[in-house]
């Protein structure tokens, strides 16, 4: 085989063999086939796609150039889930106890942030004491007896998709539908779970800006885990403003103790439960409107938030977290208020310039090796749709003395529109589609 050939058949529209992607990406890994060679077949998918097979393909080369996770050491049915990321997105904070709190065993390896917010393991690691460096036998061990672990994402999950999307990033062929589904897939699939329920978000903080893409990216991903006969739900859901009203590590954990509390906002709480009980009826416990019922009734009666605090003492963090977060939790006393200009509504927020507002006050980080700080970020109190008069607060933001406190400020500024008339429902949907 031939590199060359391999590109001039995609570049002319044609559809390429397993053998054909596998020599490609193998070789990439191996050395064989240089960087010019794998960036212009790069380009030619990008340009012509491809179809549901050499998609399935590309994402099973990737996910075997790696480690398998096995999942094995714990009983029952192992449901996994993933985000496409967004701001304020701390659902698994809250999903995983809740589901835990209805009899599935939730076992996460989660990822450090790189951009506007920290990652779920830094989010965890803002608890004090908080461990997420821990052993196989150790993780297997609380997710059998707490019903629910998460720890950092060690070994070599997917090295060929860490490769590639290297080089998409230089050659400006991240954005295609095909390259996308395959490189989530070859992380999700390399874990041995039963079934995936994925949260696809659309809108101005997520990756999919527009909602027919989003749709068309959560299709193909479900076709891919089809193929490997995984079960699988897509819900494309709506990141056109912040979920929920924290954005921040150790805000985002307070508002996740909150909702399992039954006091967090309306829209982080309806999606916690969109995607807790699609992972339950997934599972085949119970069905989703059963499952509902029962997830519901288990923040009322305080068991999801029984298995967060057993969840924290067993990594080690401070499980007095649960009952005083706001003392227990490095949140900075130092608070600044971004305030409206004008009256009117709030017709639209860029929720990604959010994120990075957030991100200047010491929330994320710009570089690998920066140190997030946990006490900072942003209380959105005004979303879309929200009335406001002239000086109304409409979010506040919590400092450090290290914080770009003007510079953040500008970027609010730069977020939020308010106008004469409201957005659209549409604009304001939570949930878009489900598609299984
Ligand atoms: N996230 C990924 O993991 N891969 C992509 O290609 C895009 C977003």
């Amino acid at each position: 085989m031939r590199p060359v050939d391999i590109i001039h058949k995609k570049r002319n529209g044609g559809i390429n063999t397993k053998e054909e992607i596998e020599f490609m990406v193998n070789g990439y890994v191996d050395g064989s086939i240089p960087d010019y060679q794998i960036s212009a077949w790069l380009m030619a998918i990008y340009f012509n796609g491809m179809n549901k097979e050499e998609r399935y393909y590309l994402t099973m080369t990737m996910r075997n150039s790696g480690d398998i996770i096995d999942l094995s050491g714990i009983e029952g049915i192992k449901i996994d889930k993933h985000s496409t990321g967004g701001v304020g997105d701390k659902t698994t904070l809250a999903v995983g106890p809740l589901v835990a709190s209805a009899g599935l065993k939730v076992s996460k390896l989660s990822g450090r942030g790189l951009g506007h917010t920290g990652g779920t393991i830094d989010k965890l690691e803002s608890i004090p004491g908080f461990k997420t460096a821990i052993s196989k036998d150790e993780f297997f061990k609380i997710a059998n007896e707490v019903g629910m672990v998460v720890a950092g994402q060690t070994g070599n999950i997917a090295p060929a998709d860490k490769k590639l999307y290297a080089l998409r990033d230089v050659t400006d062929t991240v954005d295609e539908i095909s390259l996308i589904s395959a490189s989530i897939m070859s992380k999700k699939l390399a874990v041995n779970s039963d079934g995936i329920v994925l949260d696809v978000k659309t809108g101005s903080g997520a990756f999919m800006k527009n909602l027919d893409d989003a749709v068309a990216l959560a299709k193909s991903m479900v076709e891919i885990a089809e193929l490997n006969n995984r079960k699988i739900v897509a819900v494309v859901t709506n990141m056109d403003q912040p979920l929920g009203e924290m954005v921040g590590n150790s805000l985002e954990v307070w508002e996740a103790i909150e909702t399992l509390k039954g006091n967090g906002p309306e829209d982080f709480t309806e999606l916690c439960l969109e995607l807790a009980a699609s992972m339950i009826d997934l599972a085949g416990i119970y069905e989703y409107k059963e499952a509902r019922k029962i997830l519901e009734e288990n923040i009322k009666n305080g068991k999801a938030l029984e298995i967060m605090r057993k969840w924290i003492k067993a990594q080690g963090g401070d499980e007095r977290v649960v009952d005083n977060p706001e003392e227990i939790l490095p949140i900075s006393k130092n608070i600044v208020e971004f305030k409206a200009e004008k009256s009117g509504y709030v017709s639209h927020i860029d929720a990604e310039k959010v994120g990075i507002a957030s991100m200047v006050l010491g929330a994320g980080r710009k570089k690998k090796e920066d140190e997030i700080d946990y006490s900072v970020g942003i209380k959105v109190m005004k979303k879309l749709g929200a009335k406001v008069e002239k000086g109304d607060t409409i979010a506040l933001l919590y400092v450090s003395d290290k914080s770009n406190v003007e510079e953040s400020l500008e970027l609010m500024k730069e977020a939020y529109e308010i106008t004469d008339n409201p957005p659209t429902e549409h604009k304001m949907k939570l949930i878009y589609e489900k598609i299984s």
